[in-house]
C-alpha cells in the first residue's frame, strides 16, 4: 500500500515543493492551505503525473474547528498518514516591538504556534492508533538565533523549536519519530507574505547571493523520513552556503 504524507501549508513554496518529490516517491497526499483553486491544480497536476490519490483540505490553520472538522471528515483510510509535514507559517512585518503591529504578531502566533499544535494533536492521534508515523516541523533559523526586529517571529519559531522537543518526548512511547528541519534564506512567497505584497522589497533579501530552493529544503525532508526504522534525526538546519547567521550572508 502506498504510504500516506500530509503536507500543511502546500499551495506554495516549500510545502508545494514537497507535495511534488513526495508524489515523484509514490506516497499519496494529503494536502492543506488556504487557497483551495492552487491546491485543486496541484492536486490535479500530480495526479495525471504520478498517478497520486491526492485528498485536498482548504482551510485556515488559524481556526481550531475547521482544522479539527477538515480531518476528522477524511475516509479512514486517510487517517493512516506515515508522515506529517507541519509546514503552513508565514512572518508578518519586520519592525521593532514598540512599533510593532498587534495584528501582525496575533496572525504569526496564531497560525505558527496554535494552528501548529492544532494540526499536531488531530494526527498524532492517528499515529498513535497506527503505530507508527513521522512528524517533520518546518522551524527556522529564526528559531535558534533572535535577530534585529525579527523579534515575533523569532519568538514563533523558538515554540516551534520547544514543541519539536515536546512532541518527540511525548510521542516516543508509541514509537513515533519526530524531526524538526530549520532553514535558512529559501526563496518562495515568504518575503513577498512578509511586506504584504510588496514584491520588489520582497527581492531585495536574496539579492547578490544565492538562496536555498525550496526543492532543497524538500529533498533534505526526503532523506530524514527516508532512514531506517531504528534511525530518528532530531534536528537539522540547513542554509545556503553564503549565508552563516540570519543577518550574515555574503552578497556580490
Ligand atoms: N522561506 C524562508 O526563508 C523560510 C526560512 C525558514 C523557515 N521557513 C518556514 O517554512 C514554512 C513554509 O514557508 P515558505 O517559505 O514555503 O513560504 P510560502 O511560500 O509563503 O508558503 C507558506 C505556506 O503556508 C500556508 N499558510 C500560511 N498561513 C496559513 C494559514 N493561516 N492557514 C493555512 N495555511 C497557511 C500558505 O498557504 P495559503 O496562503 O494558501 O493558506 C502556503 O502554502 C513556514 O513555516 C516558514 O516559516 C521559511
Amino acid at each position: 500500500m502506498a504510504k500516506i504524507a500530509l503536507i500543511t501549508g502546500a499551495t506554495a513554496g516549500i510545502g508545494e515543493a514537497c507535495a511534488k518529490l513526495f508524489a515523484s516517491a509514490k506516497y499519496n497526499l494529503i494536502l492543506t492551505g488556504r487557497r483551495l483553486d492552487r491546491l485543486e491544480k496541484l492536486a490535479a497536476s500530480l495526479n495525471k503525473k504520478y498517478d497520486t490519490e491526492v485528498a485536498v483540505c482548504a482551510f485556515d490553520v488559524r481556526d481550531r474547528e475547521q482544522v479539527i472538522s477538515n480531518f476528522e471528515n477524511l475516509p479512514a483510510k486517510w487517517k493512516k498518514v506515515d508522515v506529517l509535514i507541519n509546514n503552513a507559517g508565514l512572518s508578518q512585518g519586520l519592525d521593532p516591538i514598540q512599533s510593532g503591529n498587534v495584528d501582525d504578531w496575533d496572525t504569526m502566533i496564531d497560525t505558527n504556534v496554535k494552528g501548529f499544535l492544532y494540526v499536531s494533536k488531530v494526527v498524532s492521534n492517528w499515529m498513535i492508533a497506527n503505530g507508527r508515523g513521522h512528524i517533520v516541523n518546518i522551524g527556522s533559523i529564526a528559531g535558534k538565533e533572535v535577530y534585529p526586529n525579527g523579534n515575533v517571529y523569532c519568538a514563533t519559531k523558538h515554540a516551534v523549536d520547544a514543541l519539536n522537543q515536546g512532541l518527540r518526548i511525548d510521542l516516543v512511547q508509541h514509537g513515533i519519530k519526530v524531526t524538526a528541519i530549520h532553514p535558512g534564506a529559501v526563496e518562495t512567497e515568504f518575503s513577498e507574505v512578509r511586506f504584504k505584497g510588496d514584491k520588489e522589497r520582497a527581492k531585495k533579501v536574496y539579492v547578490g547571493f544565492e538562496p536555498l530552493v525550496a526543492n532543497d529544503v524538500a529533498e533534505t525532508i526526503m532523506f530524514v523520513v527516508s532512514r531506517p526504522k531504528h534511525v530518528n534525526i532530531n534536528d537539522l538546519v540547513i542554509m545556503p552556503t553564503a549565508q552563516a547567521t540570519a543577518t550574515n550572508i555574503v552578497r556580490k
